[in-house]
């Protein structure tokens, strides 16, 4: 029987913006699973949670202070315990975001256990890696008088995984989280966990990071795949790079590595069919026939797919949708995807995040009225609402709405396989018009122009239509599309 992340639909959630239960202005796990019904009514196979270990909050999350615990703004183990059982119930996995790159500088091993990480003596860098914000990826200790090497902020001092001390350690994180029922990781920055010993080595990639050493991390990988095997149908979804040496394929080592690789391209790309082909294309020579990827239009490190790709035009966000959920492969979706959520204005005073990415981290749009349905109406959320306009509330009942479409896809994905896991291939088509087969009799075509096209070749019943009038079409040879329209077909 084929896993059952096999083209799944997973649904990445912001903690801290989901929903919030007890009138802090903060989400939480308690809120949650007061949304889970939302989630089993969208048809989504499993949630993705960004970290909900305790941390500093210097990058919210990313810079845990302890592997083993919870938040205490997000709740109790005893809370993610109970939604974990209450998303089962639902017939929804329970994925946590895993973060062994880095710690936090005020976790204890950052003081009692010095050697976990790595360090060089005096206060000059050795060489020219960088880190996150483009300055030197080394910080003076002067406690110590040494410097340690961070690929992040320097907040988050990174591991060293040459430390066998450290490999236990995380085994032993895995395994502990698996014995609490979590169905999987996604893994941050999974292909260059174990950074170059040696300090020559030139910095990697276009942001001049800190080497990678290619053969450790796959060791890494073994390692980590060891203890999932141990528990069964538990999933690792790596953060990859389409760059990363080796191709995507090699992070499946012999079948006994990651499962999914989730490259970066398409949530930074532009949406214009040529560039989407390309970056498609290429992940998929890259996987060279073993294993999917995860796609990803949104997330909680790049704008909104419905600014980036939309400039706030609905038929452009619903052909997205359609184009995004029409891939092969594993698809993630990010809190508000499902309702076109867009970027949102975050003013300097409320800002929260360092890198400039609070305006889509901001909470989730249940309902137009104070509050938005995320916290109380009189308490002010953690990040200030966005366009309470586009809700939940409003789009739920309505056929019409972004919401239906989206929920009506993922539902497609398990009426026709081929959708979720049929091979990808290229069509002709017009310019500015995206056209794939999926498998033997699917074809999925997203007009990304502004003007009315037609395609031809193409047979079959129209199985779902941005333009829902248009479900149920019977195509015979030649297809017209409005602007920004997109459509499933199958014969
Ligand atoms: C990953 C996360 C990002 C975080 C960084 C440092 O790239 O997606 O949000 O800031 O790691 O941990
Ligand atoms: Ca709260």
């Amino acid at each position: 029987m084929a896993p059952w992340w096999e083209g799944a639909v997973l649904y990445q959630i912001y903690p801290r913006s989901f929903q919030d239960s007890n009138g802090d202005g903060i989400g939480d796990l308690a809120g949650i699973v007061r949304r889970l019904d939302h989630l089993a009514w969208l048809g989504v196979d499993a949630l993705w949670l960004n970290p909900t270990y305790p941390s500093a909050d210097a990058d919210w999350g990313y810079d845990v202070v302890d592997y083993t615990d919870v938040h205490p703004d997000l709740g109790t183990l005893t809370d993610l315990d109970r939604l974990i059982a209450e998303a089962s119930a639902r017939g929804i996995r329970i994925l946590l975001d895993l973060v062994p790159g880095h710690t936090s500088d005020r976790h204890p091993w950052f003081r009692t256990r010095r050697d976990w990480y790595t360090w060089v003596a005096g206060a000059e860098s050795p060489n020219d890696w960088l880190c996150g914000s483009a300055a030197s990826a080394w910080t003076h200790d002067p406690t110590c008088g040494r410097s340690y090497l961070h690929t992040f902020r320097p907040e988050q001092p990174d591991l060293n995984w040459w430390s066998e001390e450290v490999r236990e350690e995380f085994d032993r994180i895995l395994a502990y989280w698996f014995a609490r029922g979590v169905a999987g990781f996604r893994i941050d920055a999974a292909a260059r966990v174990v950074k170059s010993r040696d300090l020559a080595a030139p910095a990697a990639g276009p942001w001049l990071r800190p080497p990678p050493d290619l053969a450790e991390v796959h060791a890494v990988l073994r390692r980590w795949r060891n203890v999932a095997e141990r528990y069964g149908d538990r999933l690792l979804l790596g953060q990859t790079w389409i760059e990363d040496a080796g191709g995507l394929s090699a992070f499946f080592g012999e079948n006994d590595e990651l499962h999914i690789v989730h490259p970066f391209a398409l949530s930074v790309s532009q949406l214009y069919a040529l560039v989407l082909h390309e970056i498609v294309g290429s992940v998929e020579a890259s996987l060279q026939g073993r294993g999917s990827a995860a796609w990803q239009a949104s997330s909680h490190d790049v704008i909104r797919f419905p600014t980036r790709w939309g400039a706030g035009d609905e038929r452009r966000t619903r052909a997205a949708l359609m184009l995004l959920l029409g891939l092969r492969g594993t698809v993630i979706l990010y809190y508000g995807d499902e309702i076109g959520m867009s970027q949102t204005n975050v003013p300097a005073r409320r800002a929260r995040d360092h890198w400039g990415r609070d305006g889509c981290r901001t909470p989730m749009q249940w309902a137009d009225v104070p509050g938005g349905g995320f916290t109380d109406p009189d308490v002010e959320p953690w990040l200030p609402l966005g366009d309470l306009r586009v809700n939940v509330e409003s789009q739920r009942d309505d056929p019409a709405s972004t919401l239906s479409l989206c929920r009506d896809l993922i539902a497609l994905r398990r009426q026709l396989p081929e959708l979720a896991t049929g091979c990808y291939e290229p069509i002709k088509a017009p310019p500015g018009v995206w056209a794939c087969r999926r498998g033997e009799r699917v074809v999925v075509v997203a007009n990304l122009s502004g003007a009315a096209t037609r395609l031809t070749g193409v047979e079959g019943t129209v199985r779902l239509a941005t333009e829902r009038a248009r479900d149920g079409e019977i195509v015979k040879g030649a297809l017209r599309l409005e602007p920004w329209e997109a459509v499933v077909v199958a014969d």
